[in-house]
């Protein structure tokens, strides 16, 4: 069985049974749909790399539902667990050392002894952790380097029949990634740009945030790779209006006139990243058109997010 599925109590209890039998369930969270497993049946996490058509096993992120279940599964301390109170549910992963060296679950941490974790602000995703019984390891529900899902239906015009049942749970509101943060070290080290501005996670440790380059060789994270989220037409950014040409599809953001879509007519990052990755697909269909051109994006804000995402998304290879 395959296909989309409203979020009903009978929808969920049989998505958590797909999950307990080490089947694929795509589901809505805050920021883009997910393709899960139960992080503990590695046969299961390797289904989720061939449904991507991922080359190389990344490491995944493990969803959970409970702040209280971290210090079983990862060391942490007060800083983690003052970061969680404050900021989970929501767009903030934690790479944290892990707890117990379950081998189980080294296929997920790719062998690395750290985990990625996060616990996602969505109805949906929180219930079916919950009655799954165990953390879902989740990278975004799309094909190896193609744009992030926001929607249901783009999780099944990616991936289709590869996933035993898709979740909808309408379009996701936050649009771009989790930021993922480094707690490993003294120092708080971005290794994303996402859904949780620096500038918030600053305020709020009044630390100053490293953000990690990476080697995009040998990413610690696949999204530092330089082509990632890319639409399947050339894309150019930091196009001002005047400057896009006529076989061009233009994606606008704030006061342009002459725009095909408008990230956000106002000027407003949140809007603008909740939009993004739609307008890009959207973008890509019009093949009267020979690429895509889009407006500067102030590096504010979101606007860090959008413009990791994008930059990758043009870059040529
Ligand atoms: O918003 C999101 O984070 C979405 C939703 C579905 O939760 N998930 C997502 O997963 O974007 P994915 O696989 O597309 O990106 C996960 C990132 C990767 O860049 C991966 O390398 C990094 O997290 N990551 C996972 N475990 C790590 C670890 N132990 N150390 C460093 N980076 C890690
Ligand atoms: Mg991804």
């Amino acid at each position: 069985m395959s296909g989309i599925y409203k979020y009903t109590a009978e929808n969920i209890k049989q998505a958590a049974e797909i999950i307990k039998n080490g089947g694929l369930v795509a589901f809505p969270t805050d920021t883009v749909y997910g393709l899960g497993a139960n992080v503990y049946n590695p046969q299961a996490v390797a289904n989720i790399f061939a449904a991507k058509g991922r080359p190389s096993f990344d490491p995944l992120i493990s969803h959970i539902a409970d702040i209280d279940f971290l210090p079983e599964y990862a060391i942490t301390d007060e800083r983690v667990m003052t970061l969680a109170k404050k900021f989970w549910p929501g767009p903030l992963t934690f790479v944290l050392k892990r707890k117990e060296q379950n081998s189980s679950l080294d296929l997920v941490c790719s062998g690395l002894p750290n985990i990625a974790v996060r616990m996602p602000n969505h109805p949906v995703a929180l219930d079916l952790i919950r009655q799954s019984g165990v953390p879902i390891a989740a990278p975004s529900a799309n094909r190896f380097k193609c744009i992030s899902p926001t929607t249901a239906e783009h999780v099944e015009s990616g991936l289709g029949n590869k996933v035993d049942m898709i979740l909808d749970g309408g379009p996701c509101t936050i649009g771009v990634e989790t930021t993922i943060i480094d707690l490993t070290t003294p120092q708080i080290v971005m290794l994303r740009a996402g859904g949780l501005s620096k500038e918030i996670l600053e305020d709020f440790t009044g630390e100053k945030i490293y953000i990690s380059h990476g080697d995009p060789d040998k990413p610690s994270a696949p999204g530092q790779l330089l082509k990632h989220y890319a639409p399947s037409m050339p894309m150019r950014i930091n196009v001002e209006e005047d400057d896009v040409r006529p076989d061009e599809f233009f994606i606008g953001f704030g006061q342009v006139k002459k725009a095909h879509l408008n990230l956000s007519p106002s000027g407003n990052l949140n809007e603008a990243a909740a939009n993004l990755f739609a307008f890009m697909r959207e973008g890509e269909k019009h093949t009267e058109y020979k690429g895509i051109a889009m407006s500067p994006i102030p590096m504010e804000g979101l606007g860090l997010a959008i413009n990791d995402r994008i930059r990758r998304a043009s870059y040529q290879e």
